[in-house]
């Protein structure tokens, strides 16, 4: 090969110093530390999963080497009727696209285009025990809401999600606080895995950047913000400008505090936290001094809040409406992410197979 001849070098000294950019190059690649994660295609976005994880997505790809998935196979496991399917899956790739992914720095893809994660699976339902799957939290709740159907993929649902994190073999899983128990669960199946097989895998951690993992609470304090339950109370990215100033100013509220510096009753938290998430701090401050000083407001704290929320979902929800509308450019987003995905996954399951045995000749 004729290298650069114009250099005024000999060809092995530019070979050698091309050979050690080349190196050096690959060792920074080769040190990115993995990131995957996933949302279920079950109904729309909302403030949970963009605060619980897709800001993190966002801030994490510019640093790390991202896989983001879209998990309509584990949205089978509750929602078997496909007919709303494909709409889900366009509407979670485009609110995605919307919040600020950019699918030339992660790789954003489809559990089911990506064949060699239910392999994973197989092998790890070998290494994960009936006991421990009943007791996963989710399971029973997710068994008492649907006893007709308790499915086998219900119980094994942590397994799968397993499954699609050290596919990449990845290290850092930025989900909500939710999330936090398939984790750990991860975290067994991968050591008994490597205890067994070899070590393959990281122990994958569930992350948020130095900080406790979030839940954003529903508007009516009854639990989390939810894609399919709790609409009321959950807000959407898709949500429209009334719609949110309507939620949030029927958000549970009294008639304030009879004390100085009492405790918040768990609503008014909630109502503190979602500030916290839209508004600047020194509205935040306000409010709560006025809180501790028993002369807050609720009504006026809830029409700031109203309005900084309007101000921050607005330009997500009018991109996700355009890029949704755009069938081509999502479908080339979503094979360039599945290709790149199933590249990390060959690789990943030809060490999967020769450590287990399974190469005969
Ligand atoms: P899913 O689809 O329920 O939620 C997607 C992400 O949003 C977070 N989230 C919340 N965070 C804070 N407050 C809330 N109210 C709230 N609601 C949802 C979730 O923690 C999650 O990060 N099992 C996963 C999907 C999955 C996955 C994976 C995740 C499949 N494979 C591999 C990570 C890695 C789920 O049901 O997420």
């Amino acid at each position: 090969m004729l290298l650069f001849p114009a250099s005024g070098k000999p060809e092995g000294i530019v070979l050698l110093s091309l050979s050690f950019s080349y190196l050096r190059r690959a060792m920074t690649v080769a040190k990115k530390e993995i990131v995957m994660s996933g949302i279920r295609p079950t109904g729309y976005l909302h403030l949970g999963n963009y605060f619980g994880a897709i800001r993190n997505y966002v801030k994490m790809q510019d640093t790390y080497e991202c896989y983001f998935m879209i998990a309509d196979l584990h949205s089978l496991t509750t929602h078997p009727d496909t007919r709303e399917l494909r709409d889900h899956v366009h509407r979670v790739l485009a609110e995605n696209l919307a919040c600020g992914l950019d699918p030339d720095k992660a790789a954003l893809y489809c559990q089911s285009h990506v064949p060699e994660t239910s392999e994973l699976y197989l092998y790890l339902n070998m290494l994960a025990y009936k006991g421990e799957l009943e007791k996963t939290t989710t399971f029973k709740e997710k068994a008492r809401l649907q006893p007709d159907n308790v499915n086998a993929g219900l119980l094994t649902y942590p397994v799968l999600q397993t499954a699609d994190i050290i596919l990449h073999r990845a290290r850092y899983v930025p989900v909500g606080k939710d999330q936090e128990q398939h984790l750990e669960m991860a975290r067994n199946f991968v050591k008994r895995f490597n205890h067994r097989y070899g070590e393959i895998f990281p122990e994958p951690i569930a992350f948020n950047f130095g900080e406790e993992l979030v839940k954003v609470p529903a508007l009516d304090g009854s639990g989390k913000m939810s894609k399919s339950e709790n609409q009321n109370a959950t807000i959407y990215l898709s949500d429209d400008d009334d719609t949110i100033r309507k939620k949030i100013m029927k958000a549970q509220t009294d008639s304030g505090p009879k004390e100085p510096n009492s405790p918040k009753p768990a609503y008014i938290e909630n109502l503190f936290l979602l500030m916290k998430l839209v508004c600047d701090e020194a509205m935040v401050t306000k409010y709560e001094q006025d809180y501790n000083q028993c002369t807050i407001r609720y009504g006026d704290m809830k029409k700031q809040l109203a309005e900084d929320m309007v101000r921050f979902l607005q330009p997500i929800r009018r991109r996700a409406e355009e890029i949704r509308n755009d069938i081509r450019y999502l479908k080339q987003v979503m094979e360039q992410g599945a290709e790149k995905a199933r590249a990390s996954a060959r690789a990943t399951m030809e060490l999967v197979r020769q450590a287990m045995g399974l190469n005969y000749f």
